[in-house]
């Protein structure tokens, strides 16, 4: 298969358990986030990369004329903070579940700016598997992929990814790759090893 589009390697960059991030890894564009947080937090969690940023604007936008508002949770951690929410983690919810839903530090895409945990005003802004089955959710499925977002934690892909399913993890990748991306119902991990593959790119 081949793929053509253009891409900013910053942008569509793979992080994960494989493939983590230095601790002096810090974006140097990142903004706050002009969209509803579910509890208008005072530090970065506010913030992601500038692309990022305006894309989820717009997306939320778009969310919200279709009457389907959104609430945004968590963007931008540092690998220190990544490192404080494993530890913890691991005291309270025990290994197994750290293992599958909490990324070690250096491991987390919340380190590039790049991704944002988001949820429904309808469910309190939980980040839990309930948002799959709200209208909001369904609403994305939809439409995230125009905006240049991709859902980084499908079902069943656990093995790749190395993540359990998170239905509120969005991760900007932008529009031609996302696009792409969701018609050929790919992983970021599975994009990489077809660009390894290509001679197009
Ligand atoms: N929950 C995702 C995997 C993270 O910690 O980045
Ligand atoms: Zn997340």
């Amino acid at each position: 298969m081949s793929i053509h589009f253009p891409f900013d390697p910053s942008i569509t960059i793979l992080v994960n358990k494989s493939h983590p991030l230095s601790r002096n890894d810090i974006p140097l564009d990142l903004i706050p986030v002009n969209v509803p947080f579910a509890d208008d937090p005072a530090d970065m969690r506010r913030y992601m990369r500038f692309p990022a940023a305006k894309a989820l604007e717009t997306l939320f936008r778009a969310a919200q004329e279709s009457l389907h508002p959104l609430t945004a949770v968590s963007g931008y951690r540092s690998y220190d903070r990544q490192k404080e929410i494993y530890e913890a983690n691991l005291k309270t919810m025990g290994k197994e579940h750290t293992l599958r839903y909490s990324a070690p530090p250096g491991a987390s895409e919340h380190q590039t700016g790049l991704a944002m945990d988001i949820s429904s005003p309808f469910i309190g802004s939980q980040l839990t598997e309930e948002f799959a089955r709200t209208p909001e959710y369904h609403w994305l499925l939809g439409h995230a992929c125009l905006f240049g977002f991709i859902f980084r934690y499908p079902p069943e892909k656990e093995s790749m990814t190395g993540y359990a399913w998170e239905p509120w993890h969005l991760r900007y990748v932008g529009p031609e790759l996302a696009r792409w991306m969701e018609e050929n119902h790919l992983t970021l991990e599975e994009y990489y090893e077809k660009l390894k593959k290509s001679c197009t790119i």
